[in-house]
């Protein structure tokens, strides 16, 4: 299993990734259930063609490392956020080192609900994406627009500086190798999915930006995920989508069943 997308001949081929963003649900034990449960409803073969993740609280990761690792259980660890910073006087963070301690290999950067209830902007959202991939991690950027800005037909020019500011100074290599989370917000826990040629649409156009920013070959490479109400039942059709390489799932993830019927999409 490698985390990193594959070259086959001149075409990319990008590893499906799947990541469960658990918000702020469930406590440790909980989380442990969880991971077993869903552990338990995946195959080989799925881990195989499809890179899983899940995305517990803070207070969760040491109990998920434990269980993941003495168990061999083949699904990688990601945080919500991180401060940016490796120490120091901030109450109430965690650094990125301490997660790279832990072992996760991804956090998220920038989710709506970060930069809407706590003011997180692009260049926050920039710092926190180039620390996390100093210490050895990998990003999951959030962009998405608002429904007035979509209304506006404001959904281009929006994510396109979501895309410019947050990835600002990353080098070509990096960025290649970084995962970019499309979700529109007015989609966000509220039931109502992006058509999936929309958001594939967005997502191609991401991928153009991200192109610009870094050269074809980062563009080819960057892993881009849709969220938003993601559920066993759309997942198909949205990862039908060419464009798109995977699910940042909220709800759905905090049950076993259905987030394993996610990550086996293909069935
Ligand atoms: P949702 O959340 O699947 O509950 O809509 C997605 C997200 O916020 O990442």
């Amino acid at each position: 299993m490698t985390d990193r997308p594959r070259r086959t001949g001149e075409a990319v081929a990008r590893k499906p990734i799947i990541a469960g963003n658990w918000k702020m649900n469930l406590n440790h034990l909980e989380a442990i259930a969880l991971v077993q449960k869903a552990h338990y409803h995946l195959r080989e073969k799925d881990y195989d063609a499809v890179e899983v993740v899940v995305c517990p609280p803070f207070t969760s990761l040491r109990s998920v490392q434990t269980l993941i690792e003495g168990d061999r259980i083949p699904i990688a660890l990601g945080a919500q956020s991180c401060h940016w910073e490796e120490k120091g006087a901030f109450t109430g963070e965690v650094s990125p080192a301490m997660l790279a301690r832990l072992k996760c290999s991804y956090v998220i950067a920038g989710h709506s609900e970060r930069r809407a209830l706590f003011g997180e902007t692009d260049e926050v959202v920039n710092r926190k994406a180039k620390t996390i991939i100093a210490h050895g991690m990998t990003p999951i950027v959030c962009v998405g627009e608002r429904l007035e800005e979509r209304e506006a037909g404001r959904t281009e020019e929006v994510v396109g500086a979501q895309v410019r500011g947050s990835l600002a100074g990353i080098t070509r290599e990096q960025l290649g190798a970084i995962v970019v989370a499309y979700e529109p917000v007015w989609a966000i826990g509220t039931g109502r999915t992006a058509r999936p040629e929309d958001a594939g649409a967005v997502v191609g156009f991401i991928r153009g930006v991200v192109g610009e920013i870094g050269g074809t070959a980062a563009a080819d490479s960057v892993r881009i995920q849709y969220g938003g109400s993601v559920t066993e039942g759309n997942v198909a059709d949205i990862m039908a989508q060419h464009e798109i390489d995977g699910a940042l799932v909220g709800g759905a993830s905090l049950d076993a069943e259905k987030f394993a019927l996610i990550v086996r999409y293909r069935d």
